[in-house]
């Protein structure tokens, strides 16, 4: 197995220590080495540090709050919580990547099913940049947490972001403060299944 895929962790507790610009060039580099459907490439990385970093976080802020009063995604209600704790563990992290899908649509138009078909392949690819960045950082000996709560302030973090397509996810990495044991998983036998004639 890659020590990498066995070690790396959902970190949620960052030390004030700048991660080096290097080491952020080599994750973004991961993550731009990915396979992507029809080699289209749909991401855009926009690294957020400093004052920068600062403004994404109040956008988030603001459209977690605004959540409460007039959601974006009503029948998730109950995960706002877990939003404001993403925020927090956020706060502490000295670089976060915002990661655009530079052909999303936005998220409230219908689409065709030619158009899901595009979406759901472009989704994964940019699934695929992100685990290669999670990786990277482990191997960097970096932590890291792949983050989606952005959804609950997609307006907002778009209005921030400013750029073609729609936001699909953050990435936070920093220096460690905490060393989580293993998450469970799946038994073998719930998550795969063998055919065999
Ligand atoms: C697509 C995706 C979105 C995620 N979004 C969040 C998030 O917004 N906030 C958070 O704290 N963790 C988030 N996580 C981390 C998961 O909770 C974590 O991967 C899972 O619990 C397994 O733990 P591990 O990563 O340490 O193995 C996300 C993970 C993935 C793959």
């Amino acid at each position: 197995m890659i020590q990498a895929i066995t070690d790396r962790r959902s970190i949620r507790k960052y030390k004030p220590v700048k991660v080096p610009r290097e080491c952020t060039e080599e994750i973004l580099e991961a993550g731009m080495l990915a396979p992507s459907s029809k080699n289209r490439q749909p991401w855009k990385f926009v690294v957020a540090e400093g004052s920068a970093r600062e403004e994404a976080l109040a956008a988030m802020e603001r459209g977690l709050a605004r959540e409460k009063l007039c959601p974006l995604l009503p029948e998730s209600a109950i995960f706002l919580s877990d939003a404001w704790h993403t925020l927090s563990v956020m706060k502490q992290a000295p670089v976060i990547i915002f990661i655009a899908n530079t052909l999303g649509v936005c998220l409230n138009r219908p689409q065709t099913v030619d158009e899901r078909v595009a979406e759901i392949c472009n989704a994964q690819s940019i699934g695929a940049a992100v685990e290669n960045m999670t990786l990277a950082a482990t191997e960097l000996g970096l932590g890291s947490l792949w983050i989606c709560n952005t959804f609950f302030a997609q307006r907002e973090l778009c209005e921030w972001l400013d750029t073609d397509g729609e936001l699909y996810g953050a990435l936070a990495l920093g220096y460690a403060d905490e060393q989580p044991a293993a998450r469970p998983r799946k038994s073998r036998s719930d998550a795969v299944e063998w055919r065999s004639k």
